[in-house]
């Protein structure tokens, strides 16, 4: 079997797994008001995505460092990494416009939210303790930059754990990737450009240079995600995902 026809292969058993969660929380969403309901559709969606670029990412930064990664756990992380957002007012998140200065802090407020929230959310899903530090980490720390101008800690370099410094790039990537509701999407050569920019001050340069190692692979996943139309953000109703 070729190479293109193994990544086809493993990126459906990956997207079947993602959306299985997907579907679990559907009948959730249903439940919330329906400018609330977008929020937190637009959140999963982009955490369903972060998870399947998360897992090629994870398994090239395991075979290059030979750190005893373990894929599963990161990719639920990256799914669950903007928890926090669930918290934050809906009018904000869906803002098409720039964000004022106190505006923009409360949404920044999504990560020690989320830590919180992700610890009440996975204990009750019974998630197993490495999976559930993995991904507290990631909830709490995928903001923080490199060079120490992140929020909310303003950690700097290796200080930042592996997991919230690989999760920075892959959630860079899809919000380059994807339309938001302040931004159309942008194409991925232009995401990649960014990053490689960004490779030293927002990000750690060694992570960078694995990211990029694996574009291809990316790349394919990115144009493989179709959400149908009646699914996006401005639709209100939660359908099953498919
Ligand atoms: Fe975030
Ligand atoms: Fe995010």
């Amino acid at each position: 079997m070729g190479t293109v026809s193994k990544l086809g292969l493993a990126h459906q058993a990956l997207r079947a797994a993602v959306l299985e969660i997907a579907n679990a929380r559907a009948a959730c969403l249903n439940e919330l008001p329906a400018r609330r309901r977008a929020a937190a559709i637009e959140m999963f969606e982009h955490g369903l995505r972060c998870g399947l670029y998360m897992g090629a990412f994870a398994k090239a930064v395991r075979d290059c460092t030979g750190l005893p990664i373990e894929v599963n756990n990161l990719v639920f992380a990256a799914v669950y990494h903007d928890i926090g957002k669930l918290c934050v007012p809906a009018e904000l998140l869906l803002a098409p416009r720039q964000l004022t200065a106190d505006e923009r802090t409360i949404v920044q407020s999504h990560v020690t939210l989320g830590r919180v929230l992700a610890r009440r959310a996975l204990r009750v899903m019974r998630v197993p303790e490495p999976a559930l530090r993995w991904a507290l980490e990631v909830a709490a720390l995928h903001h923080e930059r490199w060079d120490g101008h992140g929020y909310a800690h303003a950690l700097v370099g290796r200080a930042i754990p592996l997991a919230a410094r690989m999760m920075a790039i892959v959630d860079c990537y899809d919000v380059i990737v994807t339309p938001r509701p302040y931004k159309s999407a942008c194409s991925h050569s232009h995401a990649c450009g960014i990053i490689e920019a960004e490779a030293g001050s927002a990000f750690d340069p060694s992570l960078v240079e694995i990211f990029l190692s694996i574009e291809h692979e990316l790349e394919l996943k990115s144009s493989a995600w179709c959400v149908p139309q009646e699914e996006c953000v401005a639709n209100v109703e939660v359908r099953q995902f498919r």
